[in-house]
């Protein structure tokens, strides 16, 4: 088989690198240049652990292609996924733009039976779009040649994407012909062989399945902040409430962490996205509206934490960040919310220092030098009033708590993610913030 994936961003890369690794013939194609050059040179524009390996190694086997021309990467190609970026307009609905303009591009050029498949996250109806748009550049050059478009949302987490491709809790397909399931069963036979399942249906239902899940996992995030929330106040524990309803095989033990709001190009996108196609549409998604809420007050909550604790006043105080992406094992910065915390520190009139294994310079982007940037954890604690735990890195979940209270100025952590033990911290003279207990 051969296959074209248009953009090489995370999903596009991810995707067409992992459809190699499986023997797959894969062109990878960007109008970027640099990019293209850059990943001909094996080097990738994000940070994914295990990634750059994998590029490398099918690369060299010749199974790997990058290139800017879709004209050329197209011919004879059995799917052409479409895996470009859908940026929230102004008002929260994904622009398709980019993927539009793909679908006209392929249109142009395929010179035989290819499956036409959206793998970014389009809303509801984005395939139908895509539909018009190849038909219209056949059209227009005269061309009988018979095409099918699919939605393949991906389901993909940052940190663990390869692990996520190749050992899928399911794939779901949309089609509207036979032929096309075939070909995309056959695409992904090899990622089945462990009973992973494939799931085909309508088009119009896969496109909503990709929104339906992520509003779901970012349902339970913002609902169990919520819970810890109220922890707090009724003198609850938090971490004790989650074991507690975790076991409940309904509610499962995953994704039911507080913490300090989630972020990511994801969730806030797709909710967002979500909330607006309902409006659209003359429905109100009430239970997303207070889902996004939660999560805006939800970024605020370690920095109050601070505010209370210093007795409302933050000038001239040093804070130490212990850890900067939006969640571990990525550079990402996209809605992270150490840049909340960290506006509202420096409006206060504190400084920050921060540590972060890898997003330091995702993160100079957006920050610049409004803070220090320390160059390993403990660095980033010496003289500081406090040290903030904003995203939970393995290599913070076991320091030496005596290292720790020497460098600091006073012995005071703010847990945004829960990794510590209380009583453990209390013990050797800490005060200790976490979210959802009682303090
Ligand atoms: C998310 C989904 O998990 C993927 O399935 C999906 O493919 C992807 O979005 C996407 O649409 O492309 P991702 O954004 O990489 O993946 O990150 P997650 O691991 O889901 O975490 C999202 C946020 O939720 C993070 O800020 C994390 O800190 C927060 N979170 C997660 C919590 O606060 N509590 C939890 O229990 C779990």
């Amino acid at each position: 088989m051969k296959i074209a994936v248009v953009g090489t961003g995370y999903v596009g890369l991810v995707t067409g690198t992992c459809f190699a690794e499986v023997g797959i013939d894969v062109t990878c194609i960007d109008i970027d240049q640099k990019k293209i050059d850059n990943l001909r040179n094996g080097i990738l524009p994000i940070y994914e652990p295990g990634l750059e390996e994998m590029v490398a190694r099918n690369v060299k086997s010749g199974r790997l292609h990058f290139s800017t021309s879709l004209a050329e990467s197209i011919k004879g190609a059995d799917v052409a996924f479409i895996a470009v970026g859908t940026p929230p307009g102004e008002d929260g609905s994904a622009d398709l733009k980019y993927v539009l303009a793909v679908a006209r591009g392929i249109g142009e050029n395929i010179d035989g039976y290819c499956v036409v498949v959206t793998k970014s996250t389009v809303p509801v109806g984005t395939a139908a779009k895509v539909r018009a748009e190849v038909e219209n550049a056949l059209t227009k050059r005269d061309a009988d040649v018979e095409f099918d478009v699919a939605s393949n949302p991906e389901f993909l987490k940052e940190g663990a994407a390869i692990d996520d491709f190749l050992k899928p809790d399911r794939i779901v397909v949309g089609i509207s012909s036979e032929r096309a399931e075939e070909v995309m069963r056959r695409l992904y036979k090899p990622f089945l062989l462990n009973g992973h399942p494939i799931i085909f249906m309508d088009i119009p239902s896969a496109e909503m399945t990709k929104y339906a899940a992520n509003s779901m996992l970012a349902t339970k995030i913002s609902f169990m902040n919520d819970i810890a929330n109220l922890c707090e106040i009724m003198g609850a524990d938090v971490n004790k409430v989650r074991q507690g309803i975790g076991s409940d095989a309904r509610i499962g033990t995953k994704f039911i962490y507080p913490g300090i709001g989630y972020g990511g190009s994801c969730f806030p996108k797709d909710v967002k996205a979500l909330i607006k196609t309902a409006q659209e549409n003359g429905y109100q998604m009430q239970v997303l509206q207070a889902v996004e809420g939660v999560n805006e007050a939800q970024k605020e909550v370690l920095f109050s934490k601070v505010k209370k604790h210093f007795g409302g006043d933050l000038k001239g105080k040093k804070f130490a960040i212990w850890g900067l992406s939006f969640k571990p094992k990525t550079d990402d910065m996209r809605e992270a919310p150490s840049l909340v915390i960290i506006e509202k520190l420096l409006a206060e009139g504190a400084t920050v220092s921060a540590y972060d294994p890898v997003a330091v310079k995702e993160a100079k982007h957006t920050l610049g030098d409004t803070i220090t940037y320390a160059k390993d954890q403990f660095e980033a604690l010496v003289d500081a009033d406090a040290l903030l735990v904003v995203t939970e890195w393995p290599e913070f979940r076991s320091p030496s708590f005596e290292v720790v209270g020497r460098l600091l100025k006073q012995k005071v952590i703010f847990d945004g993610r829960n990794i510590y033990d209380a009583a453990e911290l209390r013990e050797v003279g800490f005060a200790y913030h976490c979210i959802g207990v009682k303090t």
